[in-house]
């Protein structure tokens, strides 16, 4: 079954935004990791990224619609101002998955408040490409 990764806003600049911060893997090299490890595990992964909150909450109406095994979402600074995909996340049965490569609570103050993860099933943050990898073994335990 499929697994959708969905990348917000800037995350498509991933390997050369702050590397100091975000790791030097690109979003296609974490695309990469979790296709190997998606095989293995028996799953499919859909992996996207978009700049637009209107096109997270279509892909997360989609993967209900499909009948995905579950989303991975890093929904970038989304995260933290976005009441719309906090309720989308709520509105469908699909478990949505919240991934970050920074761990945001040691981060900036304005960080510090998920939108996102208050509706999500759970959170990986703080490990940098791994944290995906993390959370597609969770998925797949689901
Ligand atoms: C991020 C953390 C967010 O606070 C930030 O706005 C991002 C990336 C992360 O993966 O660490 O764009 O989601």
């Amino acid at each position: 079954s499929n697994v959708y990764v969905l990348n917000g806003p800037n995350l498509n600049l991933l390997g050369t935004r702050e590397p100091e911060i975000y790791g030097s893997d690109t979003l296609d090299d974490i695309a990469g990791l979790l296709e190997d490890r998606a095989k293995e595990l028996g799953l499919a992964i859909d992996m996207r990224q978009s700049n637009h909150e209107g096109h997270l909450i279509d892909w997360m109406h989609e993967a209900q619609a499909r009948g995905a095994k579950a989303v991975l979402l890093n929904a970038g600074a989304y995260t933290h101002t976005s009441i719309a995909l906090h309720d989308c996340i709520k509105s469908i049965r699909t478990p949505v998955i919240e991934v970050h490569l920074s761990n945001p609570h040691k981060r900036e103050e304005f960080r510090h408040l998920s939108y996102v993860g208050q509706a999500a099933k759970g959170t990986i943050a703080g490990f940098g490409a791994l944290s995906y990898l993390l959370a597609l073994e969770a998925a797949a335990r689901l």
